[in-house]
């Protein structure tokens, strides 16, 4: 019976790197999921029903058992509500909720220590006062961030700003010195200032962020609550709360420096709040655009030898992602040789169109990843940009004024023809006019992706 507690927070431990391993590959990631919820179900389980000697139900049982219960409700309902395109806004929301719960852990464990008049050592302090700042910038940041996402909140910089920034992290750092310094009976609380300055960071860290550049924050936000949960492993020197704040932190953190070369974005300005290199709205774009017929481009793409298609935001508002691999599964019997074109932030989410390419059951090796393909596009017949916008947008290359300069992009416009699928002539997430539509290799099929497809099935299969 003894180190049964133990020996569920090892099963715990495992189900998380099991799982994470498994959210590798878009074939296992379903699975990869229900075995860390599984893990986290046994940790709990354990912390409420075991400690080291044997079975105890935890104090404050019911508040627990009722907070749990509350929680699963409203997980719940916003999971199974909320659309595929508005994912990263609740993952936000999500990892706020983490960061203030981290926050929230320290503010008791202070008070606690304070009313035991505990001595203030180094050892109990820092994973206290780094839960708390950290917790606190991942809780604003992550408001702030949810509210850009769903067009709630705009963007605010000001010139200089990474500089204030940098002395506001500076300023954390000595108020959370003087907390230590002073401990809890000092005239000042310094614990509280020490927060309060870390509210005006995560406000100032997420403000100035442009569109674009949101995916690299969000990640990094996601680490940063990570790192807030693993102190609180430390201070409760609990193994698997421990672990599961490391795993998170080191995932969002790899994630994060990934994201940064797959935006050509500086890491130590994503810190201090300044990701992108420009402020401006962009060159204005002038020219005629020319609209084409389903006719036409079925014409084209079934007697092309290349095909390539490029799905972006628009292909998951549609859903048209089943429509997509029907037309590819038509092209390919005709003899073209069809493949996707992977860019690392299209759509809303890392790994979103793999995922909903995925559902549709598209082989693998038909997505080719952005470095890979742009070697290709000198070489291709036909590119089909299906509700892609920022991530075929030249400006990354040519204009230095533009928020998205320096994105890598794909090199939609060396190919022979270009076909675009959307709505309409509106800009994209990152807000600008893009010069590919303007293109005179370029043809505009406007309308909804997914009935543009089919019309393009209804046609390939016609001609
Ligand atoms: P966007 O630049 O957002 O462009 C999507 C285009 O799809 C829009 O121009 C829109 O034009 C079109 N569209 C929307 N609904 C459509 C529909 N039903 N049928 C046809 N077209 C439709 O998308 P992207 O090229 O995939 O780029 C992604 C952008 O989002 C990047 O700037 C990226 O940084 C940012 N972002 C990415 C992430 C991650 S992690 N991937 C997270 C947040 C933001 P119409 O309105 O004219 O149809």
């Amino acid at each position: 019976m003894e180190h049964l507690l133990e020996l569920a927070y090892l099963i715990g431990s495992v189900g998380f790197v099991l799982g994470l391993k498994m959210m590798g590959k878009p074939d296992s990631a379903r699975k990869g999921n229900l075995v860390a919820a599984f893990g986290m179900g046994v940790a709990v389980f354990g912390t409420l029903f075991l400690n080291n000697s044997g079975f105890a139900v935890i104090g404050n049982f019911w508040l627990i058992v009722g907070a749990i219960f509350l929680g699963t409700i409203v997980g719940y309902l916003m999971a199974k509500r909320v659309q595929m395109t508005a994912m990263p806004e609740m993952v936000s929301l999500f990892n706020g909720m983490g960061g203030l719960a981290a926050a929230l852990i320290s503010i008791i464990e202070w008070h606690h220590m304070k009313h035991n008049q505990a001595a203030v050592s180094v050892g109990l302090f820092v994973p206290i006062i780094a839960g708390l700042i950290i917790g606190t910038i991942s809780f604003v940041g992550s408001i702030i961030a949810w509210g850009k996402l769903n067009g709630r909140i705009g963007d605010f910089r000001f010139a200089g700003q990474q500089y204030i920034n940098a002395v506001v992290l500076g300023f954390i750092l000595l108020a959370a010195y003087f907390t230590k310094a002073n401990g809890y009976d000092a005239s000042v609380n310094w614990f509280y200032i020490t927060m309060g300055i870390a509210v005006v960071y995560g406000l100032l860290f997420v403000f100035p962020i442009g569109g674009a550049d949101m995916p690299v924050v969000i990640s990094l936000l996601n680490s940063f609550t990570g790192v807030a949960a693993a102190c609180g492993g430390f201070l409760y020197n609990n193994n698997v709360m421990l672990m599961g704040g490391v795993l998170v932190g080191s995932a969002g953190t790899i994630l994060t420096i990934v994201m940064c070369k797959a935006m050509n974005r500086s890491l130590t300005n994503v810190l201090i709040g300044m990701a992108g290199s420009s402020s401006g709205s962009g060159a204005a774009v002038s020219g005629s655009v020319r609209e084409v017929q389903a006719s036409d481009v079925a014409t084209m793409m079934k007697y092309a030898s290349k095909v390539v298609i490029v799905p972006g935001y628009g292909l998951a508002v549609a859903q048209a992602q089943h429509v997509c691999h029907e037309l590819e599964n038509i092209l390919t019997e005709e003899g073209v040789d069809v493949k996707y074109a992977i860019h690392p932030v299209a759509g809303r989410m890392p790994g979103h169109m793999n995922v909903l390419l995925a559902e549709s059951n598209v082989e693998y090796d038909k997505l080719v990843e952005m470095d890979d393909i742009n070697g290709e596009f000198a070489s291709t017949d036909v590119v089909l940009v299906v509700g892609a916008n920022d991530v075929v947008n030249p400006a990354a290359k040519t204009d230095p004024t533009s928020p998205i300069y320096g994105m890598p992009i794909l090199d939609v416009d060396k190919a022979k023809q270009i076909v675009v699928l959307k709505r309409s002539m509106k800009s994209g997430y990152a807000g600008i006019e893009n010069a590919l539509f303007f293109d005179p290799k370029c043809g505009m099929l406007f309308g909804d992706a997914k009935d543009s497809l089919q019309k393009l099935v209804t046609e390939v299969k016609a001609s």
